[in-house]
């Protein structure tokens, strides 16, 4: 938004009022005196009118563990939210950076920065999420072989990029993917017939659930976390 813009829409002035409010030195941006009433403003700069601050909004990035049961929406007619997780003060503006289904667990990001959770969701950015898998049947023997080679997804006309599978014992394993496909993970399973029965997602390319967090917990993230989207 210019922001011109911005201080008709955030206070009792006109247009033409603005301009010359701008003119006469009386606005700062990020501490500075600004007089271009084109200046293109974002929600996080810090913006002040004859000293009394207009806007002030911090960035706030999260990592969360999601528990069963819980939906990855910012709002839901039936069931407890991600966001409902956070104390009050916490939860305007935030969304989230991808989702699970409701009775998948572990890591989610949650962000009011939207630049930072398109750069962690964009379809071709290729980002790798590990999954901890858990299913009714042994895992079948060529499980490496077709994730590898990609499994096609009908409704999507797609192929599934190449996944790696890990063993980790006959009913449990390790599965890394490069996008996030609706109900991706079960489905790839569900080409084996094999159900998943839980589903716990463990990372988000290098960003890790922290092993602290209880389901239902959360904590910020740090700046080199933030600092790899
Ligand atoms: N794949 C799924 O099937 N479900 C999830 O929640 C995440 C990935």
């Amino acid at each position: 938004m210019q922001l011109n813009r911005f201080i008709q829409i955030n206070t009792p002035y006109s247009r033409q009022q603005a301009k010359l409010i701008l003119a006469q030195g009386r606005v700062k941006v990020a501490g500075q005196v600004v007089t271009d009433v084109n200046l293109e403003i974002d929600r996080f700069v810090r913006i002040e009118l004859d000293n009394r601050v207009l806007q002030e909004l911090q960035r706030c990035y999260l990592m969360l563990n999601k528990p069963v049961g819980v939906v990855s929406a910012t709002e839901h007619p039936e069931h407890q939210t991600v966001i409902d997780l956070l104390p009050q003060p916490l939860r305007q503006g935030m969304h989230l950076a991808g989702r699970l289904d409701l009775k998948t667990t572990g890591l989610m990001l949650l962000t009011n920065d939207g630049n930072w959770s398109r750069r962690v969701t964009q379809p071709d950015s290729k980002v790798a999420k590990v999954y901890r898998v858990t299913t009714k049947d042994p895992v079948a023997a060529e499980a490496e072989a077709v994730f590898s080679r990609g499994i096609y997804f009908r409704y999507e006309d797609i192929t599934t990029r190449p996944a790696d599978l890990e063993r980790i014992d006959r009913f449990n394993s390790r599965l890394t993917i490069h996008e996030g496909r609706y109900h991706q993970v079960k489905r790839m399973f569900g080409y084996f017939d094999n159900e998943v029965t839980a589903l716990h997602r463990e990372s988000i390319g290098a960003i890790t659930l922290d092993p602290k967090l209880k389901p239902g917990e959360f904590r910020p993230l740090t700046p080199a976390e933030v600092a790899l989207f």
